[in-house]
This record gives C-alpha cells, sequence and structure tokens, in this order.
C-alpha cells in the first residue's frame, strides 16, 4: 500500500505516498491550502464576474485544487461557465478521490466522473454539465502538456511533489508549455518558492512574485507572463 490516509490541520483529508515520501497537501490544512494557494492568487472570484473561466489543473491528485474553485466561481457567479482541464498520471491516487469527503460542493462533479468510469492511464475522462466541463487526462504531463491548447487558460495550478522529489517537473521545458497554454493575463500559482523553480519560471518568460504564506515559513509562487 503506498497510499495511506490521513487528517490535516483544518480536519480535512489527504494522502501520504510511502513511495516518494511526499504527502499530496500541506498537513496545515489539504482543503485551505486549496483555496488560500491556487483560487484566491489566482483571482477565480474576478474572473468568475466575467462569466467563463477556464482553468489548467496540474497535478491533479484528488483534485482539491480545482474543486475549490469551482466553488468558489459558482459562489460568485452561479452562471459562470467553468472549464476545467486536469492532469495526473496516477488512477490509484485518482480512484482515492471514493475515499474522502473534503467540505467542498462541487466534489460530487469529481467523485462521479470518478464512480463512473474505470481510470486508466494513457485515456481521457469527460464530466459534463450545462455550466461545467472537466475534462482529466490521465497521462504524464510533459506529454499531456504538448497537446493542450495555446493561450487558453486564465489559471493554471501547479502542484507537483517537491521539487527535490520530482526536479523533472520544475523543468525549463515544461514551464515553458504553460507560458504557451496560459492566456496573456493568466496567472500560475504554485506552493514552493525554491530559487531553482523561480529561476526556470524567469527562463520560460514567466515574471514571478511571492505568493501567499500558508501553513509554511515561506510563501508559494506566482507568476504572470512576460509579454
Ligand atoms: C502534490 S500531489 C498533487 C495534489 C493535488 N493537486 C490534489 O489536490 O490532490 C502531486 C501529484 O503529481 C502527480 N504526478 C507525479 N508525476 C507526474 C507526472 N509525470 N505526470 C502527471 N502527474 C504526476 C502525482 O501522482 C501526485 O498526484
Amino acid at each position: 500500500m503506498k497510499l495511506s490516509k490521513f487528517l490535516t490541520l483544518d480536519n480535512t483529508e489527504t494522502f501520504l505516498n510511502a513511495e516518494v515520501q511526499q504527502t499530496y497537501h500541506s498537513q496545515t490544512g489539504a482543503v485551505e491550502e486549496a483555496l488560500k494557494k491556487y483560487s484566491i492568487p489566482c483571482k477565480i472570484k474576478e474572473l468568475a464576474k466575467t462569466g467563463t473561466v477556464r482553468i489548467l489543473d496540474m497535478f491533479f491528485g484528488i483534485g482539491y485544487n480545482s474543486a475549490m474553485a469551482i466553488d468558489v466561481a459558482l459562489e460568485e457567479n452561479p452562471d459562470c461557465k467553468i472549464e476545467i482541464v486536469a492532469v495526473e498520471n496516477d488512477p490509484e491516487i485518482i480512484n482515492k478521490i471514493k475515499e474522502v469527503k473534503p467540505p467542498i460542493k462541487s466534489y460530487t462533479l469529481y467523485r462521479e466522473l470518478v464512480e463512473s468510469n474505470e481510470i486508466k492511464e494513457n485515456k481521457k475522462y469527460v464530466y459534463e454539465n450545462n455550466n461545467i466541463k472537466i475534462t482529466l487526462f490521465v497521462e504524464d504531463a510533459k506529454k499531456a502538456a504538448k497537446n493542450l491548447p495555446e493561450k487558453y487558460f486564465d489559471a493554471v495550478f501547479y502542484d507537483p511533489f517537491s521539487p527535490k522529489a520530482q526536479p523533472e517537473m520544475w523543468e525549463i521545458e515544461l514551464f515553458k508549455e504553460m507560458f504557451r497554454v496560459m492566456k496573456d493575463s493568466a496567472i500560475i500559482a504554485t506552493y514552493s518558492c525554491a530559487r531553482i523553480i523561480r529561476e526556470n519560471m524567469a527562463a520560460a518568460n514567466l515574471v514571478y512574485d511571492d505568493g501567499p504564506i500558508v501553513g509554511r515559513r515561506g510563501p508559494g509562487t506566482i507568476a504572470t507572463k512576460w509579454v
């Protein structure tokens, strides 16, 4: 069993991955992290006022980050059209969606998607209702990124395992793909403030700044396009 469930300090569940020796969320609060490190710095509420929001949820895991963004957007504008494109390569963690109960209303959509499909690698899954479209690519992030449309997303949630555990997910090449798929006005957010990841963002023409400090000493990082 590589995955074990535990409760974080905001009383919401996450998992520890014994192979990577990493948790899927901050131990100080899994759902708190989704809201404060991703939805708020990426201005999901403000985007919802415009009537459409397109979010790229990189390293989807159990999907808290984008599920929370759907809640935030709908609370601001119940008629908002929301498109989520999610990328995750591990069916085992996606299936854990069935085992958690975060206080996120829209999580039922993710549960429905997982319960009505057998999640397999190198497959794409789509959930759609009137306002919301969710497309989940179960494949390697580098491969999936190459096939995403140009200048399409308003926000990118960038949530791989740490730069030490998975340096290849923080390389210039992948940040260049993020630059390519971001609208000129888009914001990318991540929890890490490591120097190497910021240098790699800058090399991909992303202009970084401190993101919020949530549950750890350092800030996260947010970045916009140098255009
Ligand atoms: C920190 S966790 C993400 C947590 C997630 N955002 C959530 O809310 O549950 C990092 C995720 O990256 C995934 N991952 C690792 N390598 C990957 C790769 N090459 N391509 C796509 N996803 C990958 C892991 O399986 C894991 O789910």
